[in-house]
């Protein structure tokens, strides 16, 4: 369909992850990244594309006007990924998130306006804010924005940027909102592969408070799956929420890794849980369900962790180096 596809911020977790899928399943598609190779970004990630001959690499920030024209000029359809990405992050320290989501948006928005090319916004179900945990409800097109953290405040003006630029410049774009991701390649400050990591490593798991916190997890390859359905039949200017009926608290993910690498259910510490932490995420997927026939191909949540320990187990030149920066970030925090 699109046979150049520009990937911002595709040397991070879903990005890499969405590189290696359409060049595996799309035998036309030239994949350029550009990437600013921040804490989060990891070439390792992209390892392998070189020899597909349809992949190149390009080391630059998406507020880099110049250069962010003449990248989207070169391609067909830009998918947005770049972002900064963790809410633990963003309470320590907003400024990159408002110039990474919200400029670096704002500056691709622009040079998509003037290309007249093909964008597809990656967003967040965090824009929502978040649902009780006793509340029958999830998160539909019809829930007002709520945004609680840093980060998820800036993924949602973003989106906001994005309809803006839909409805006043005509601009042919997509949004997406998808719920927690897990998978191979990421980054070791999120939850689940900082539990994985730290069992690999001698440490205990690491729960914020009592753990009640639901969060609605998805395999990366479902997400990106749907993304690559939005890009290519979706409708234009649409908005799609992109969950896989995943909810679980967060005590049952960490007594599920334990268990699955062969400790005690119950070898874990609490710890400072995280201000103004969201409760409960849950999304309402049956637009892709029923508009572009979309379903996750992971419906065994134990058989998706299960790989993804046996990533990191296999990995750990991947990871090892991050590890004891990720650690001391944390205990600075009491986390
Ligand atoms: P990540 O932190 O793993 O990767 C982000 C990438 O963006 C990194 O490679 C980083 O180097 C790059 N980057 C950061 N600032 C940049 C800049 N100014 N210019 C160019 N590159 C820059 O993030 P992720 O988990 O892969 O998330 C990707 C996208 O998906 C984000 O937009 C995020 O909001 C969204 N999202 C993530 C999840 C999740 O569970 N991880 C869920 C829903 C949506
Ligand atoms: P995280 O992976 O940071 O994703 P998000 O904040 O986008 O949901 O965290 C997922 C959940 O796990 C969230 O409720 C916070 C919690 N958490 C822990 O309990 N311990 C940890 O070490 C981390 C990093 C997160």
């Amino acid at each position: 369909m699109y046979v150049k596809i520009l990937v911002t911020g595709g040397a991070g977790f879903i990005g890499s992850n969405f590189a290696h899928l359409v060049l595996a399943e799309r035998p036309d598609a030239h994949i350029t990244v550009v990437d600013k190779l921040t804490y989060a970004g990891n070439l390792a990630s992209l390892e392998g594309l070189e020899a597909t001959g349809r992949y190149s690499f390009v080391r630059g920030d998406i507020t880099d006007a110049a250069l962010m024209d003449s990248l989207v000029a070169e391609s067909d359809a830009v998918v947005h990924f770049a972002a900064e990405s963790h809410n633990d992050n963003s309470i320590a320290d907003p400024a990159p998130f408002i110039s990474t989501n919200l400029v670096g948006t704002f500056t691709l928005l622009e040079a998509v306006r003037r290309h007249g090319k093909r964008f597809h916004h990656i967003s967040t179900d965090e824009v929502y804010g978040d649902l009780e945990l006793d509340d029958p409800a999830k998160f539909t097109l019809n829930t007002p924005y709520n945004p609680s953290s840093p980060y998820s405040s800036s993924k949602a003006g973003s989106d906001h940027l994005v309809r803006a630029w839909v409805r006043t410049y005509g601009i042919n774009a997509t949004i997406s909102n998808c719920s927690n991701n897990y998978g191979p390649r990421q980054h070791i400050e999120k939850f689940i592969p900082r539990q994985i990591t730290n069992i690999l490593d001698g440490r205990r798991p690491k729960l914020y408070g009592a753990g009640a916190n639901v969060r609605d997890w998805i395999h990366v390859d479902d997400h990106n799956h749907a993304v690559l359905a939005i890009l290519e039949r979706g409708t234009a200017g649409r908005t799609y929420l992109i969950g896989a009926d995943g909810e679980l608290d967060n005590k049952h993910v960490v007594e599920a890794i334990l268990v699955a690498m062969g400790q005690p259910a119950d070898a874990y510490d609490h710890v400072n849980d995280r201000p103004g932490h969201d409760m409960r995420y849950a999304i309402d997927a049956s637009l892709l369900r029923d508009e572009l026939g979309w379903r996750p191909l992971y419906s065994d949540f134990a058989a998706g962790l299960e790989a993804t320990i046996a990533w990191y187990r296999d990995n750990e030149s991947w990871w090892r180096p991050l590890k004891e920066a990720t650690e001391a970030k944390y205990a600075a925090s009491g986390q």
